[in-house]
């Protein structure tokens, strides 16, 4: 149910009838009690336009609109507002309708293919931080855009390729030569890397061997790969341990690392330079972007390959969005990376749609995210300095939420702590990532991000835990109940509306890659579902059977849009807290 499209739809008939198809039509929720439920404010732009009064061209819309059904009652206000205040009859149908239909009715019928790029790791070295964000927020967008009906296809664009590989493999060869086996020699890729670059930079005649072997590694030596393939796949599983305990829904299908790209990369240069759209520059193939002027108007350059013929990180993102446009028949590309990059993606963006790998209609996107911070709002670093394992972070998480739940709940089982703290450990951490607006950096603090109350994963795994309860005291299933439902109270016509502006803001998340959005959205339903408690009884005795039935249903809506939106944001929900 989309409340937001419909009144949109409803005012544009008006308009259109009114020979103003082409006036805006700017419906927006209601800030002020008494201000309806919604409100149209756009009578007065329109007013001006024609020159006539505001209050009356709101009067002649609303002679206009068909809202039958839809509303209780509709009127001007102020200068030219129009209030629009919801039919309770209509709303309750609605929620009920939600609780019949497959997936609470969300419409799926916006068909496109959306390539989304995300997590994309280093494989030279451990999971960090900073694939943190990528990795959980491109996850929740692409099960939005899926539970919209997209067609998503994943992309992990992994780092598996460059000159840094000379080094380890070096490395690597050495070890396995002193016997020790592939797995452990890797089971700590941090130390691994640092190792091979003390002797890269200290050992005589190690660099020479590193270089030799990115050369072997890239002319194709049969055995420098299989070395460099035992490497990626020990490393790629250490990624994969992070995505388990994550919950995150990538797989090795969804693995098109760099090196995917290779035997495109000379071929894509040639076309650039056969079509003049590159041209050699001092011994490298560059292409020059006057778009992108300094001041004294120098174009920016954005090498496609290096004087000596090394590809770039450049070269392959132009390869993968003409692989994606081409050969995925992708519509749309959203690429989750931090904000830094934000200028190669602008650059690549122009060179492939000069070179025209990305066709007019195709919407590229790259999808930047802030940094994460420690509480002294410097980049959030181990205490010695170094970079945070993602693993090590996450079992922190599981640690905290386990100590904090024990401290709530001295009798808890053994098993049920172990389960329910990986729930809330995890979900905490996801959850105060995807709340966060996407583009700013955020501080990262255990305290507020397993508090029990505010905008947090515990308080949302409560809500919904507490609706279970609810049904169970009742002896009724959550998940089939399906009885009618009459909205009475203010507070029950809230929660209602609020029930009803699910698909609303997934269409936002999905419109601006910003999960944040079904956070706020979850967190305002949790909030009033609470109010509605306290409002509206449930179980007391005295309360009408008819009544106690329709505020299960109620609380029934609330739960399963909980249950689906946190689901959305790759948090699944505990039956019991
Ligand atoms: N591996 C890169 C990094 O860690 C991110 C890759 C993002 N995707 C892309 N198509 N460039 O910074």
């Amino acid at each position: 149910m989309q409340i937001q499209s419909l009144l949109v739809a409803r005012f544009k008939a008006a308009l259109k009838s009114m020979n103003a198809e082409s006036a805006p039509v700017p419906i927006s929720k209601s800030t002020k009690a008494g201000f309806g439920d919604y409100q149209f404010n756009g009578a007065m732009a329109l007013a001006k336009q024609l020159k006539q009064n505001p209050r009356q061209i709101a009067e002649n819309i609303i002679q206009n609109v068909d809202l039958d059904g839809v509303v209780e009652s509709v009127e001007v206000a102020g200068p030219g507002f129009i209030n629009i205040h919801l039919s309770k009859q209509w709303l309750a149908e609605q929620v009920k309708a939600c609780l019949i239909c497959e997936d609470l009715g969300i419409n799926k019928t916006k068909q496109q293919r959306v390539v989304v790029d995300y997590s994309s790791p280093n494989l030279a070295k451990e999971m960090h931080v900073g694939h943190l964000r990528s990795t959980i927020i491109g996850d929740a967008v692409a099960r939005v855009l899926e539970n919209l009906g997209q067609t998503v296809i994943r992309q992990n664009h992994m780092g598996d390729w460059g000159t840094q590989f000379g080094m380890l493999l070096a490395h690597f060869s050495d070890k396995l030569e002193n016997q020790t086996v592939a797995k452990t020699a890797l089971s700590d890729l941090e130390e691994f890397y640092r190792e091979a670059k003390v002797r890269f930079d200290s050992e005589e005649g190690f660099a020479d061997r590193a270089r030799d072997y990115v050369v072997k590694l890239q002319s194709g030596d049969a055995q420098c790969l299989a070395l460099w393939e035992q490497f990626i796949d020990i490393s790629i599983s250490h990624s994969e341990e992070v995505y388990k305990k994550l919950g995150v829904s990538l797989s090795r299908d969804d693995i098109m690392g760099e090196s995917a790209y290779n035997p495109d990369l000379p071929v894509l240069v040639k076309d650039l330079l056969d079509r003049e759209i590159a041209q050699e520059d001092q011994g490298a193939n560059v292409v020059f972007l006057p778009e992108l002027a300094d001041k004294e108007g120098n174009p920016a350059v954005y090498i496609v390959q290096k004087t000596g013929g090394g590809f770039m990180y450049s070269t392959t993102d132009l390869a993968a969005i003409r692989h994606r446009c081409g050969n995925l028949g992708a519509d749309r590309t959203m690429i989750f990376t931090d904000a830094r990059q934000a200028l190669h993606f602008k650059q690549t963006e122009i060179v492939g749609r000069k070179a025209g790998y990305i066709p007019e209609a195709h919407q590229y996107q790259h999808c930047p995210f802030g940094m994460m911070l420690g509480k002294d709002g410097k980049p959030f670093k181990t205490r010695t300095g170094g970079t945070i394992k993602l693993v090590d972070l996450l079992d922190e998480a599981v640690e905290r939420a386990s100590a904090l739940l024990k401290s709530r709940n001295p009798e808890i089982t053994k098993d049920a702590l172990s389960e329910i703290s990986k729930t809330v450990g995890i979900s905490a951490v996801k959850y105060a990532d995807l709340s966060k607006n996407r583009t700013t950096d955020y501080i990262f603090d255990w305290d507020s991000m397993l508090s029990f109350e505010g905008n947090t994963a515990p308080y949302l795994l409560y809500a919904y835990a507490r609706i279970r309860r609810i049904f169970d005291s009742a002896g009724e299933d959550l998940h089939s109940f399906e009885k009618d439902i009459t909205v009475e109270h203010d507070v029950e016509k809230a929660l209602a509306i609020k029930i009803l502006q699910f698909e609303d803001s997934l269409i936002s998340v999905a419109k601006d890659a910003s999960p944040h959005i079904l956070c706020t959205y979850l967190y305002e339903l949790a909030s009033v579902s609470m109010k509605f408690y306290e409002a509206c009884p449930i179980l007391k005795d005295d309360v009408a059977p008819e009544i106690k039935q329709s505020r299960l249903g109620l609380a029934s809506a609330t739960a399963k849009t909980l249950q689906k939106g946190l689901s959305l944001l790759g948090i699944e929900t505990l039956d019991r807290m």
